[in-house]
């Protein structure tokens, strides 16, 4: 694994990204705000996550991974998600094993969401041991014509088993400036 990469996401008046909406998807949600930085350290509300090793990815399914997922940046994914969430208590009693049969056993997050690249880029930062609000920083981003396909894959992901074990998730939309 390359070396972990700490983030802070900063949503209020500046960044490179304009907000086109926040919405809440269960639990409390966030502040309204304009932009969101990803080089700022103040702002309305700051969220921290750091990049680290695979949990549940077993070697086959590293390869697939790799062979097809994009790098972040690309000029024409002018549009990105960030959805942090958080699971509940229930989720983190269980074992590692019980967690993987859930994961990709019964919900096939891995084989679901393989189906959705390259046409989406992707980082997971994880903030459950820094304190944070949340445990999870999701982050996407995609081509305006792949946001249909985004929002599929998002909703196939909230119908599964793995899902009733998400307590709090916010799903805020930006779009790059153009001017930025
Ligand atoms: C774009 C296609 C996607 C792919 C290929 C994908 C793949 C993965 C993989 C491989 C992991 C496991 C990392 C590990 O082994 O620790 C993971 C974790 C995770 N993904 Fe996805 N994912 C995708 C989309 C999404 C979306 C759209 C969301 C949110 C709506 C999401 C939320 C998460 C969360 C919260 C975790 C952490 C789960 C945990 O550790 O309990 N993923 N994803």
């Amino acid at each position: 694994m390359s070396a972990p990469i700490l983030t802070t996401f900063a949503g209020g008046e500046s960044g490179e990204w304009l907000v086109d909406r926040i919405e809440p998807v269960i639990g409390t949600t966030l502040p309204p705000v304009a932009r969101l930085s990803t080089s700022a350290s103040s702002g309305a509300w700051i969220l921290r996550g750091v990049t680290s090793h695979h949990r549940y990815v077993e070697r086959s399914e590293k390869a697939a991974l790799v062979a097809v997922q994009p790098a972040l940046g690309r000029p024409e994914a002018t549009l990105a998600a960030l959805i942090p969430i958080r699971k509940s208590a229930a989720w983190w009693e269980l074992a590692q094993d019980e967690r993987r049969a859930i994961f990709e056993g019964r919900s096939h997050h891995i084989t679901l969401g393989l189906k959705y690249l390259p046409a989406i880029a992707r980082r997971l930062y994880h903030c459950r041991e820094l304190g944070e609000p949340f445990d999870f920083l999701t982050w996407f981003e995609y081509a305006p014509e792949n946001e249909a396909l985004f929002d599929e894959l998002v909703g196939a992901l909230r119908s599964t088993e793995e899902w009733r074990y998400v307590e709090r998730e916010v799903d805020i939309r930006l779009r790059r400036d153009a001017g930025a």
